[in-house]
């Protein structure tokens, strides 16, 4: 392999697991505090924005490859991304229309409605088990690297 697609590799496995562990901080409001987690929140947009970034290609032509040939298990990766995308979202917005202390201290004042934080919580409990299998279909990929960077590390 190429060193730039080695390095690209590199960059998705390092930002992956970062973007694990935010994500695991975020979806645990008991330990952080609610004003904690949604400050948090807020900064766990930068490792997903990355994560979607350095897939930038595959989202450009996800849409193309719909149509195409291509394997059951691609086409129900393609829905599930999909799906996951509209989950994390509305996870957010519901986030800060449920919010008790990041919009109050910008001085945006919301009437929290039930609605709202019947969404997130149900979202936010859908998403853990969706981002399980998202893990699951890219299992011999984690495996495989984590092969390859230990590697690297015992020769360093
Ligand atoms: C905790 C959250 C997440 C983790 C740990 C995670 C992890 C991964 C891993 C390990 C891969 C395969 C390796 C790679 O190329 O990087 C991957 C691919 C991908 N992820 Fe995520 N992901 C997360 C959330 C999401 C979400 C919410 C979306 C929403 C759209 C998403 C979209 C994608 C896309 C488009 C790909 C590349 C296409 C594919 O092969 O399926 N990921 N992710
Ligand atoms: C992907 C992003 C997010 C995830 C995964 C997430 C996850 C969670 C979880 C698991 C809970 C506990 C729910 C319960 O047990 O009822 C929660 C509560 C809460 N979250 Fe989030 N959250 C996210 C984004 C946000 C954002 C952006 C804000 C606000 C700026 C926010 C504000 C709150 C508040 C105020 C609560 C406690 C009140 C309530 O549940 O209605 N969250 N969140």
């Amino acid at each position: 392999m190429s060193d730039w697609m080695q390095n690209l590799q590199k960059t998705r496995y390092v930002m992956d697991t970062l973007l694990l562990v935010s994500f695991m901080i975020v979806s645990a409001p008991q330990s952080t505090g609610v004003p904690g987690h949604e400050w948090l929140s807020l900064l766990f947009i930068v490792p997903f924005a990355v994560h979607l970034l350095l897939h930038w290609d595959w989202i450009k032509q996800s849409a193309k490859r719909f149509s195409k040939k291509i394997t059951a298990k691609e086409r129900f990766s393609l829905v599930w991304n999909y799906l996951l995308y509209l989950m994390m979202l509305l996870a957010t917005v519901s986030g800060f229309l449920v919010s008790v202390a990041l919009l109050p201290t910008l001085n945006i004042e919301l009437h929290i409605q039930d609605f709202w934080s019947k969404i997130h919580h149900d979202s936010a409990t859908l998403i853990m088990p969706m981002i399980g299998v998202h893990l699951a279909l890219h299992w011999s990929w984690i495996v495989n690297l984590t092969k390859r960077m230990r590697v690297k590390r015992a020769k360093a």
